[in-house]
């Protein structure tokens, strides 16, 4: 499917709600929102705190579930209702990068970034390492490549969850506020490298974001409020 400009649709959205009920309230977080991300677009979030982008994010991740809505991925719609299977989708269609950067103390950063394709095929573990490699080259850490996330930077950990999210080619990055705990230096390294990822491998990305040095370089920036996504003209 394309869209108007004769892009590849990656992503769609179609009307999402979403509501955290509890007894005394019910949040309305995300209301019938729509979003639609092409091939090689990398899109930037803004929005206040509170205003439902983690779970905007976690909606487009598979980790939680739009009461009502529509999710498609190249196309394919993630139906929850006919058991598809959403761990397999999760780990095949998209890469995950968080505010923290989630490493297994226990492995080596290049370990790390092999997990997620050793999960899938255990059988080509040479494969993968090669692969895992070239990735921890890309995010220029090869020669940190032995080491334990306790023996690394903080920016260098979510270099190395960077290239982890990577190691199984996602269809969709998504980053929810990575820079989030870094001070300024350490982010603008990262952002560069999030841009570098999008040019070089076409990689759509969605990323979170507080960052307005981020936000200048995405080709399209949103702004979540009131449960819906905004040019940022709009606002
Ligand atoms: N599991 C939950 N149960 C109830 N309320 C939640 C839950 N998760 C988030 N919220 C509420 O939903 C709103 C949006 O949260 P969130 O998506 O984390 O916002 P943001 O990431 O933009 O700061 C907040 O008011 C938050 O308190
Ligand atoms: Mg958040």
């Amino acid at each position: 499917m394309n869209n108007r400009n004769g892009k590849k649709v990656i992503l769609k959205l179609d009307k999402l709600n979403k509501h955290y009920k509890d007894k005394k309230r019910d949040l309305h977080i995300i209301r019938d929102l729509d979003l639609e991300v092409t091939e090689g677009e990398l899109v930037s979030i803004l929005g206040k705190s509170g205003s439902g982008k983690s779970t905007l994010l976690n909606l487009i991740g598979l980790l939680d579930k739009p009461d009502t809505g529509r999710i498609y991925f190249d196309n394919v719609e993630v139906d929850n209702l006919k058991g598809t299977n959403i761990d397999q989708i999760r780990n095949e269609m998209l890469g995950f990068v968080f505010q923290f950067h989630y490493l297994l103390p226990e492995f080596t950063a290049l370990e790390n970034v092999m997990m997620p394709a050793l999960a899938k095929d255990f059988n080509r573990k040479a494969e993968i390492e090669e692969r895992a490699m070239k990735l921890l080259e890309e995010v220029e850490l090869a020669d940190r490549a032995h080491h334990k996330p306790n023996e690394l930077s903080g920016g260098e950990k979510q270099r190395v969850a960077i290239a982890r999210a990577l190691i199984n080619s996602p269809k969709i990055l998504l980053a929810d506020e990575p820079t989030g705990n870094l001070d300024e230096e350490t982010s603008e390294r990262i952002h560069d490298l999030f841009h570098r990822i999008n040019k070089e491998m076409n990689q759509s990305i969605v990323v979170v974001t507080h960052s307005r040095e981020l936000a200048k370089i995405c080709h399209r920036r949103l702004y979540l409020k009131k449960g819906s996504l905004h040019q940022e003209e709009e606002i």
